[in-house]
């Protein structure tokens, strides 16, 4: 870790860091773990900061959170080069980058307003990731491209 990095975000004691974020993603990452500040959630960002892997890199902690497998799924579409860190005690006491999975549940919201996904019923969301985007199993709308603009709200 740099110390420019050091001076401009600092440590946390429990929680989740989240490294390594493509430059410019860390709101989309946000709305992923459905914060926005409105609940008193601790959280420190850092933007388009110095990072020898990735030129610029954003990077996101969450005081005293874990994350869902649901949630990193999904943020490794956006966040592809991300590093999930768990951290206790103030140590990293876990860290692993994420992998692009087969398929997404939850967290995203198919743009087709007649999908059974977004009446008032309760079935999750459920994606197939391709290449080219991700594709709704119930409807089969294909979201291409900004998946983040179609992060559910809570
Ligand atoms: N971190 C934190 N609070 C802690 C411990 C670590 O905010 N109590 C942050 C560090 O600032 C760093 C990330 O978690 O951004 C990973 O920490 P660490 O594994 O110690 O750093 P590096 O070895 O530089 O990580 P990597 O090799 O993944 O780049
Ligand atoms: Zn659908």
């Amino acid at each position: 870790m740099s110390d420019t990095e050091e001076l401009r975000v600092s440590k946390i004691t429990q929680g989740t860091v989240i490294d390594h974020i493509t430059g410019g993603q860390a709101l989309n990452v946000l709305a992923i773990l459905g914060i926005d500040g409105s609940r008193g959630e601790e959280v420190s960002v850092g933007m388009n900061v110095p990072s020898d892997r990735l030129g610029r890199k954003d990077i996101v902690k969450v005081e005293g959170r874990e994350l869902s497998q649901n949630e990193v799924d999904v943020l490794s579409l956006i966040a592809p080069a991300a590093t999930i860190n768990i951290v206790r005690d103030y140590d990293v006491i876990e860290k692993h980058r994420v992998e692009r999975p087969e398929q997404v549940i939850g967290v995203l919201e198919c743009p087709n307003r007649n999908c059974i996904t977004t009446k008032d019923e309760p079935v999750d969301s459920h994606f197939d990731v391709l290449d080219e985007g991700v594709r709704c199993a119930y409807c089969d709308t294909i979201i291409r491209e900004n998946i983040a603009d179609h992060i559910q709200v809570e």
